[in-house]
């Protein structure tokens, strides 16, 4: 293990390993009794917790009726619960406070899968067999949902009639904010200025900022594009490194002709951006916030500086791409939360790199420094943002294995970023220790101290390495926790991370079915003292399902947990013939992607 192990990981293991086993004398901070590794049809909760569906695809958004299976038209879609939900986001009503008994649910739908959503398509059909109805119903399943719930007693109920709850979809117009809005790069036949986007899809993570609103991520967007035409065009290099029309997975392109880029260049360069939603405003347009740069955002995780200003970091989620932040150039204001209404269409956006020394710099991408001008193809900072991932290359950051969510420690202000994995990876590097790397890893990132706070504004960080996936018990895993977890804590590949108030983490995982053969989890962790870093295993999902989205209401009494894509492995898994029927497990009934609410049974804290 020490081979795999940077100087500065190995200063990490020596700090949290002052005695033989400290962990055993002192009680740990979470009380659920630890559930086992499953491989299963069903979800498996810690006992003394309840799981409780709050909504799932096709609900009405008050929850009261479902739709008829496999028959959904795009109108229906277009008012009700969307695919796959992803993130979720608990905002008390009202706007400020921390009422944890009411409040907004955002949620938001990363991407359709058609085989598990209608009946008679077979595996490798899923671009022949599709109709233009089916694709409209793909098209109102994304995007995001915002529902008003309450609290009653044990349970969670959705608010009949609400004010806030809304649909917004692949399809929803919203305005375009920062550099690019209106650039010629933006421009399409249906939008000859530059102004007006028609939709958000591949919404995977996302934060709330701190006037309230929330921030959706839009991931991988290049899948809904056709392949790249045979002849050069002006984009096609700026495309090649999104991977549009490459992983081409849609069939959107043959009856919607700004999915391909032959016929609308600058349609992908609308996509892949920080979508600012107010969910207490349903009458407002959602903007995409182009000042944060155009990547395959898996999250958008916000902080303050010590004056003020706004900070949101952002991972890229694909092999070797990078960490990014974004900081305003003007203080949020306190006041009115209105007037932050375009606060991140101005500020520095900066990418990250890691040294052996333990330190990381924030290298910043500003159109006229460094390599980032007209001699490179940027001739303003909106070529900057389109092409985010290429300035990032020129300005010279470390390529990471795949980052996804990034969450700060509510007290500490530490900032954790979890790697889900980079099989491809051959060269090691401080921060990226294996190569290949296929269980990921959990980086902290420790910015210096200002006046007693953490200076999340400063040019340099401190990083340590929190945790690396795999079988400690296998030798060849490169497993690296820094206390030992028991035999179910240990997990692989984390995608989602939450702090719950009391400053614990909450890991998900994305990955254990193809890396360990088993389901993915929600795993709990303390970041300080003598349990450090050793995880341990609170929910199991369905077979085939991902764990996303997890978040907590103010009081830490309820946990907010997305299961999204139950039933899609094994390959031949399909609405007829699905691996698990999860969560009704009625014949007649497809599995869906749905949100769970998690209390404990004595209504206690999480
Ligand atoms: Fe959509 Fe990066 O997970
Ligand atoms: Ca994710
Ligand atoms: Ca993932």
């Amino acid at each position: 293990m020490a081979a795999l192990l940077s100087s500065s990981i190995l200063s990490a293991c020596v700090k949290n390993a002052p005695g033989k086993n400290p962990a055993a004398a002192t009680p740990s901070a979470f009380t659920f009794p630890e559930i086992a590794k499953t491989a299963s049809e069903h979800h498996t909760i810690a006992a003394g917790y309840r799981a409780d569906v709050l909504i799932g695809w096709g609900d009405a958004l008050d929850g009261k009726t479902r739709y008829q299976q496999g028959k959904i038209s795009p109108g229906q879609q277009a008012e009700r619960f969307g695919y796959n939900n992803d993130y979720t986001a608990f905002l008390p009503i009202p706007a400020g406070s921390d009422n944890s008994e009411r409040g907004i649910l955002f949620v938001n739908h990363e991407y359709t899968n058609i085989i598990l959503m209608f009946p008679n398509i077979s595996p490798g059909e899923e671009k022949t067999s599709v109709t233009k109805k089916q694709m409209r119903v793909e098209q109102e399943a994304l995007g995001c949902s915002i529902l008003e719930l309450y609290r009653y007693e044990k349970q969670w109920a959705l608010v009949k009639s609400s004010l806030y709850a809304r649909r917004i979809t692949g399809t929803t117009p919203m305005r375009i904010g920062g550099p690019a809005a209106g650039h010629a790069r933006m421009r399409t036949s249906e939008d000859p200025l530059g102004v007006r986007i028609l939709g958000t899809f591949g919404n995977c993570a996302g934060g709330v900022t701190p006037w309230g609103t929330v921030l959706t991520c839009e991931e991988n967007f290049d899948t809904f594009f056709a392949p790249l035409p045979g002849e050069e065009g002006p984009e096609t290099a700026n495309h090649k490194r999104y991977g549009v029309g490459e992983q081409g997975y849609y069939a959107w392109h043959r009856m919607d002709p700004r999915f391909d880029p032959a016929k609308e260049p600058n349609e992908p360069n609308r996509f892949g951006w920080v979508v600012e939603i107010d969910p207490y405003h349903p009458e407002r347009s959602p903007v995409k916030r182009t000042a944060l740069g155009r990547f395959k955002h898996e999250s958008a995780t916000c902080a303050l500086t010590p004056g003020g200003k706004a900070v949101v970091y952002s991972g890229d989620d694909e092999e070797f791409e990078y960490l990014y932040r974004f900081i305003s150039r003007y203080p949020v204001r306190t006041d009115v939360r209105e007037l932050n209404d375009g606060l991140l269409d101005e500020g520095t956006l900066s990418v990250a790199r890691f040294f052996e020394d333990g330190s990381m710099e924030w290298l910043d991408l500003v159109w006229g420094q460094g390599k980032l001008a007209e001699e490179n193809g940027f001739f303003s900072q909106a070529d900057v943002v389109i092409e985010t991932r290429r300035a990032a290359d020129l300005a010279g950051a470390t390529p990471m294995d795949r980052p996804e969510d990034v969450e700060v420690h509510p007290e500490s202000g530490h900032v954790f970023i979890a790697m889900t994995k980079n099989p491809l990876r051959k060269k090691r590097d401080p921060a990226n220790p294996r190569a290949a790397n296929p269980y990921g890893h959990i980086v902290e990132l420790i910015p210096p101290d200002k006046d007693g706070q953490p200076d999340h504004g400063a040019r340099l960080f401190r990083w340590e390495m929190f945790l690396m996936g795999g079988d400690p018990s296998d030798e060849k895993s490169g497993a690296y926790y820094p206390t030992p977890p028991s035999k179910d804590g240990w997990l692989t590949n984390p995608d989602n991370l939450a702090f719950d108030p009391k400053g614990r983490l909450w890991i998900t995982t994305d990955g254990q079915g193809s890396a360990v053969g088993k389901d993915n989890g929600l795993y709990a962790a303390e970041v300080d003292g003598p349990r450090r870093g050793a995880p341990r295993l609170f929910f199991s999902g369905p077979r085939g399902a991902e764990v996303t989205g997890p978040s907590f209401t103010p009081d830490g009494k309820t946990l907010f947990l997305s299961v999204q894509h139950p039933a899609e492995w094994p390959d031949d898994s399909t609405y007829d013939a699905p691996s698990t029927r999860w969560p009704y497990f009625k014949d007649d009934e497809p599995p869906r992607p749905c949100v769970l609410a998690i209390t404990r049974e004595d209504g206690g804290e999480i």
